[in-house]
């Protein structure tokens, strides 16, 4: 019988398939009653029992291995694609997802459209691409040229898993439907915002990709400038996809490029002796950065940003932190207030805590740290979906509201791209322990660049 939708997962034999998609799928599948048929596709020649066996590894369910297929295709020749196109030719809706390096998204991209694969103005061919989107400006805004020769922009959906997590999409809520955080969300009351994406695993078998990329490409240029934009951007007309994108064009707009003395790249230590990593690498494995936003609401605050490999925990966080309250006399000495600290917790343990100061119990009038917290995993009894569940539940729904538009990228890359060219051009990143939180100098980016310090809930009184 002939599946109701054949997704066609070039790269299926990496990392990201048997991590994320395969399983996402399986779970879904499990849900839905709809026909899919998953393809892997690519320069390895497998036989199509490897690939099943490989779906049902990866959790893809016993449904989804069975019908499962396998097409040997090499990226840069569009003759290699006939059978794949004779394999999907009678299924209504095909969908391509590119999970392989972004090197090769302009060849497929190629082949797809010189074999007929590729339909314009047909909403049930559809084209997933990961990110990153190019590996800078330049070749972003050719990679979107090509995308929109071969399809139209309601067929393409450009991931960005961050977007599709819950609690990204909570930042959303907490700003937008509570009154009591939006009069302080700005420059008048904020003293600094800082981002912390921390891994505790290093780059594992992924050198392939890793090593042509870096940090700033893999987390700063995608996850963390949409974060950072959904947590300053304005509020959007309504929630619907196009006007949330709106807002968030403006707020990137509105970033300036990072300034390449304002940010610090380190490389853990044992990255050299990764499998498939040049001995020589000069690659990044953590970065950190300021950044300054030029408009009304956030002008002169600075923000921070930090993601790294090999760190001490694995960690997402945006902590806010609010001037401090005017000093208090205490039986007649001088008493700091207890700055407020709002934590957005993206991972693990995902929640949203409020720091503040409250009075010690007791005779005596003495302030402590006090936190407030919710925790995001009490608000349901099911398990919180993967954000790869997500993504492909509204890609095959059709819908936009977790994927970045084509401008937001290419904004984005403005803002890293002296960044990478000054670094592509000079230097070596500091050696950094495994296990630590990376080079000191991103400490003092910090200190020197009116952040105080880094923190990360747990590590500060009232913030667990
Ligand atoms: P991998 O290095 O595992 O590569 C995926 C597949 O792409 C490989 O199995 C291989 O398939 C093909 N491939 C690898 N290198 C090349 C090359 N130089 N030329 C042509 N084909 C190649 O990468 P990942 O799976 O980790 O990542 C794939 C994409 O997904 C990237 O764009 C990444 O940014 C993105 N991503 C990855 C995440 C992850 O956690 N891994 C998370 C979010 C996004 P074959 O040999 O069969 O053709
Ligand atoms: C991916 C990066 O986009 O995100 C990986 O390519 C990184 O390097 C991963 O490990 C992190 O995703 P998550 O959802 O585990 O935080």
């Amino acid at each position: 019988m002939q599946p109701a939708v054949d997704l066609v997962v070039f790269g299926a034999s990496g990392d990201l398939a048997r991590r994320k998609i395969l399983p996402s799928l399986g779970r879904l599948a499990a849900r839905d009653s709809q026909a899919i048929r998953v393809i892997g596709a690519g320069r390895s020649a497998k036989a199509t029992e490897e690939f099943r066996l490989l779906v049902g590894e990866a959790g893809g369910g016993e449904r989804l291995a069975a019908t499962a297929d396998w097409v040997h295709l090499d990226y840069a020749a569009p003759s290699s694609f006939a059978p794949l196109q004779e394999l999907v030719a009678a299924t209504p809706c095909v969908i391509f997802y590119l999970a392989t390096p972004p090197e090769t998204f302009s060849d497929i991209l190629l082949a797809l459209s010189a074999s007929g694969l590729a339909r314009s103005r047909d909403p049930m061919r559809r084209i997933v691409v990961e990110k990153p989107l190019g590996h800078d400006l330049a070749s972003a805004r050719a990679l979107n040229a090509q995308l929109a020769e071969a399809f139209d922009e309601e067929q393409i959906f450009r991931i960005d898993h961050y977007l599709a997590k819950d609690t990204v999409q909570n930042v959303l809520a907490l700003r937008f439907s509570n009154s009591l955080f939006e009069p302080v969300w700005n420059r008048t009351l904020v003293e600094t915002i800082l981002i912390t994406v921390a891994e505790e695993e290093g780059i594992g078998q992924r050198a392939g990709y890793y090593d042509h990329t870096g940090a700033v490409r893999d987390i700063i240029q995608n996850h963390a400038l949409q974060l950072l934009a959904l947590i300053t951007m304005e509020p959007p007309t309504t929630f619907d996809a196009e006007y949330v994108r709106r807002a968030k064009r403006a707020a990137l707009r509105a970033m300036l490029p990072i300034d390449p003395t304002m940010a610090v790249r380190g490389q853990y230590e044992g990255y050299l002796d990764e499998e498939g990593v040049a001995p020589d690498s000069r690659r990044e494995t953590y970065v950190a950065a300021r950044l300054q936003i030029e408009n009304w609401r956030w002008d002169g605050v600075p923000i921070f940003v930090r993601t790294g490999k090999a760190l001490t925990r694995r960690v997402t966080e945006v902590m806010i932190k609010l001037r401090d309250a005017p000093m208090l006399r205490i039986g007649g000495r001088r008493q700091r207030g207890i700055p407020t600290l709002i934590v957005i917790r993206i991972q693990p343990d995902e929640g949203i805590s409020l720091r503040i100061g409250a009075k010690r119990p007791g005779t005596k009038f003495e302030l402590v740290p006090a936190g407030m917290r919710l925790d995001y995993a009490r608000l349901t009894r099911a398990a919180l979906p993967d954000a790869y569940e997500n993504v492909l539940s509204e890609v095959l729904a059709g819908g936009h509201s977790a994927f970045p538009g084509a401008e937001e990228i290419e904004l984005s890359w403005e803002i890293v791209d002296p960044l990478l060219r000054a670094w592509e051009s000079e230097g070596h990143p500091e050696v950094y322990p495994r296990g630590s939180w990376g080079p000191h100098a991103a400490d003092d980016l910090v200190a020197t660049g009116g952040g105080g310090r880094w923190i990360v809930s747990g590590d500060e009184p009232g913030t667990s």
